[in-house]
């Protein structure tokens, strides 16, 4: 066992490669951030307070990360101190250090953000202006100088002040009122977890212990869309790992150029508007970042390198919460259904989409990043994103938990790994470890394990074995096209109207796939909107995504069709990269390079700077 630890210890740094801090030399007691919110500027004006203590006495410098960012004047223990800003090293930023002399230190900087800043984004909302911040991974050092670590974690206090409704990633106090906005963060967070939003925000309650905020246009189908569940989705999370500890669990729903799906900030996770749909068929990407409150929140991954300990731990706790969530509906709904098995259907169908885009990713990203731990020295953690950390991660808990007994044995493991790393940061040699620690009994089925190739190894794991009954339901009609492509009159709108959302999302992925090795006629696809008239209409985005790229990639249709004008301006109203990047790729591919740059030129400035940047990396452009 040591054996493997060791080896595990060996592959992946020590020190996290993605700060240019000496994060190692320093405790974090607390900090205290204050922003305030320029509109006309666009900018951020900010104060930092950390409070340190030094664990070594020969350090003699606080060497902090910062990136894009003005300093305006830097204070040890009260008295103004000397700084040096160094030179701007490629994706890491500019190190801030400031000469110290004491172990305990008092360490208030004031600076701005730039227009450079990548960790936020002004701009024009349904009702007046929005801002809103997004830091994970590295973006937290161009919105606050700091250790920028998910090693390093910090109780703080933030301060808010804006014109408008401000939140941050802390408890608001009672007293908030007027211009300036008080948070209080009891659990130590590390920084890609520091946020702030500020915009004429509306809210609304949608649990016990949750509001959803929004804007006005918005705010009662953001209501619809969660109040149903949301109270649900906690009780379950907690029964699978223990007390929710955040006090209060609201939905924060952003503008549409909102670069993710969400984003696990504490107290206030940030969503994107495409999640309402006016069907509740989207929830999934609530119940992921609720899971993150334990997985990522409260156990950190130690550093970039072991991200998949974040997501994948994430997905696994989403996927048994809609498990349990179907179990509920069944029994609500009186199907003629066992609820018990059927739950475990859901959680089954949820699985086959993700290992369906485990091999998508496995046969098309760079292969250092298809392995679960990697190594990001000199890397940017933003070019290593793909559902690798997420599926990969979650395939590998799978594994574990069918390997180890089922979920009767692999429960009690959850609540003792989430207990045990609880308020600090962890590693994969650390989780392998706890594994062994809580399993005396089984240290064979762990000696059994390939470690070597689940951690260290490019692509894809061995398959498992996975329930198909909501899927075959879904490959019957798939093997209908594949055997009667030519003749598409026998297709029509009844073949799907039983599907659930998430079926038909399989249906159209598939079928791209199937459509791959057939000459089907471009004619034939050009009757598809005819045939299945409710996708062509479909508001909902996963459908707009994978249905567009059925008729673009093999529609042979010229830029001035309608059915490509509709999706190429529908690219400019949504900026979450999930759908963003592939639909540029869909205009490559059907349509030429040439007309998606020109389409990217026009939406660019709509798009988050992070999205944009993915954009033009993806299509060459410098
Ligand atoms: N933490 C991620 C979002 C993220 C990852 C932001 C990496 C920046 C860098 C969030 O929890 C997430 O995974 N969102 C997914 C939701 C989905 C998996 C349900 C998304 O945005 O699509
Ligand atoms: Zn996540």
């Amino acid at each position: 066992m040591s054996k493997i630890i060791d080896k595990i210890k060996s592959k992946a740094h020590d020190i996290d490669p993605c700060t240019l801090s000496n994060y190692t030399k320093f405790q974090v007691e607390c900090t205290e951030l204050q922003l305030k919110v320029l509109f006309d500027e666009k900018i951020l004006q900010g104060k930092v307070l950390f409070n340190l203590i030094r664990k070594e006495n020969s350090i003699n410098e606080v060497v902090l990360d910062s990136k894009y960012l003005k300093i305006d004047s830097v204070k040890v223990n009260n008295e103004k101190a000397k700084y040096e800003i160094a030179k701007e090293v490629p994706i890491y930023g500019s190190a801030l250090t400031i000469p110290i002399k004491s172990n305990k230190i008092q360490l208030e900087i004031e600076f701005e953000t730039t227009s450079k800043c990548s960790a936020i984004q002004f701009i024009q909302g349904d009702t007046g202006p929005f801002l809103f911040s997004q830091c994970e991974a590295i973006h937290a050092r161009t919105l606050f100088p700091c250790f920028d670590t998910p090693a390093v974690k910090s109780i703080y206090k933030f301060i808010g002040i804006s014109n408008l409704p401000v939140t941050m990633s802390g408890i608001p106090r009672e007293f908030n009122k007027g211009e300036v906005y008080h948070f209080d963060q009891p659990i130590p967070i590390p920084s890609y977890l520091v946020s702030i939003t500020s915009a004429n925000l509306q809210k609304l309650s949608i649990g016990p212990r949750s509001d959803v905020y929004a804007e006005e246009p918005l705010i009662t189908k953001c209501q619809f869309e969660f109040e149903l569940d949301m109270e649900n989705f906690l009780k379950i999370a907690e029964n699978l790992v223990f007390d929710y500890e955040w006090g209060v669990f609201n939905a924060l729903v952003l503008c549409l150029s909102y670069p993710y799906g969400g984003m696990e900030i504490p107290q206030y996770s940030q969503l994107t508007p495409t999640l309402i749909c006016g069907d509740r068929s989207q929830l999934k990407v609530l119940a992921h970042e609720l899971a993150h409150s334990w997985s990522g929140n409260l156990v950190t991954n130690e550093t970039w390198e072991h991200f998949w300990l974040n997501e994948g731990w994430t997905v696994y706790l989403e996927r048994r919460i809609i498990g349990e969530i179907a179990k509920l509906k069944a029994k609500e709904r009186g199907l003629n259904v066992d609820p018990e098995i059927y739950g475990e259907e859901v959680r089954q169908f949820n699985m086959i989409n993700g290992w369906n885009s485990l091999v998508e990713t496995c046969s098309n990203f760079n292969p250092d990043f298809t392995k679960l731990v990697w190594n990001l020295k000199g890397k940017d953690p933003d070019d290593s994103f793909s559902k690798i950390p997420y599926e990969k991660g979650f395939f590998f808990l799978y594994h574990l938990e069918v390997k180890l007994g089922g979920l009767n044995e692999f429960d009690p493991f959850i609540k003792y790994y989430f207990k045990k790393f609880r308020y600090q940061s962890t590693n994969t040699a650390k989780f392998v470890e706890t594994l062994y620690e809580f399993y005396p009994n089984k240290r064979e089925i762990l000696d059994s394990i390939d470690w070597d190739k689940w951690l260290f190894e490019s692509g894809l794991p061995e398959e498992p074995k996975l329930d198909k009954t909501l899927a075959n339901q879904v490959y019957s009609l798939v093997d209908k096209w594949v055997e009667f492509y030519y003749q598409p009159e026998l297709f029509n709108e009844s073949d799907i109207e039983n599907f659930e959302v998430e079926q038909s999302i399989l249906f159209l992925e598939t079928l791209i796939e199937k459509f791959k090795n057939l000459e089907i006629s471009p004619n034939i696809i050009k009757q598809f909107p005819k045939i299945y008239p409710s996708y062509h209409k479909s508001l909902n985005g996963e459908i707009v995504s994978a249905w567009n790229d059925l008729l673009i990639t093999y529609g042979d249709y010229e830029s001035a069709d309608d059915v490509v004008i509709n999706f190429a301006s529908w690219l400019g109203t949504v900026g979450r990269m999930k759908y963003v990047r592939p639909g540029y790729k869909v205009l490559v591919k059907g349509i030429s390079k040439d007309y998606a740059i020109a389409v990217f030129q026009k939406h660019k400035d709509f798009y988050h700077p992070i999205c944009r940047t993915m954009v033009m990396k993806d299509l060459g452009i410098n």
